[in-house]
């Protein structure tokens, strides 16, 4: 059953619709490892993740989940910022993952800020796969997350629809500035329907 009480839940449903075994892909934030596990699940054995976060302490916790779960050998964990994503990234990439904002449980001042964000959207454009998909989620209840909304929305509307699909989702009725959701599809003749 799908569950949209969630943004990060609804990224999720929309990533396996696109993901397949021997992918490559990219966990932009890697945070407390839920998303780059999620995706070295997905791609298998076949499969690649890169995973980029600029505190250590994030990469220790995402590491410690894949060695539970035996899957470290699938990714590359990158310490350094998601701006230099196409320095990292080899190959095309099936599913670029961004969950901004802060560690939750971590320092709340270290966040991902809109400069470096719209660099690497930029960059993850580049090596995005024809029919892949980049998500981001986005959390402008936060000052830093709201200057994030007001770069990252203009950036997307002025994407050349003939190469992206690009939608947008919020919970509604979840009062002022809710956390939202933003997928770029490259196109590859059709686009993802949802
Ligand atoms: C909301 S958390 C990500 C949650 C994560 N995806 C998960 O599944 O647990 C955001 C993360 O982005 C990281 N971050 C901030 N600036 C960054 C940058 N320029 N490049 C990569 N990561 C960055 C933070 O350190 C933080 O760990």
């Amino acid at each position: 059953m799908i569950q949209v009480t969630r943004i990060t839940e609804l990224a999720h449903h929309l990533v396996e619709m696109v993901i397949s075994e021997g992918d490559l892909a990219v966990d932009a934030t890697a945070g407390n490892g839920h998303d780059t596990v999620f995706l070295a699940k997905k791609v298998g054995e076949s499969g690649y993740v890169y995973s980029f976060d600029i505190q250590q302490e994030a990469l220790d916790i995402t590491y410690n989940k894949l060695k539970q779960e035996n899957l470290e050998k699938r990714v590359t964990l990158v310490t350094g910022g998601h701006e230099n994503l196409k320095d990292q990234v080899q190959g095309r990439a099936a599913v670029i993952m961004f969950n901004l904002g802060y560690l939750p449980g971590g320092n709340r001042w270290i966040t991902t800020k809109y400069d470096t964000t719209i660099e690497s959207l930029e960059q993850a454009l580049t090596v995005l796969a024809p029919g892949g998909i980049i998500t981001m989620v986005l959390y402008p209840g936060h000052q830093e997350g709201f200057e994030e909304k007001k770069q990252v929305i203009p950036f997307c509307r002025q994407l050349d629809p003939g190469q992206y699909a690009v939608l947008n989702s919020l919970l509604l009725n979840r009062g002022q500035n809710p956390p939202e959701l933003v997928v770029i599809q490259r196109r590859s003749g059709g686009c993802l329907e949802v």
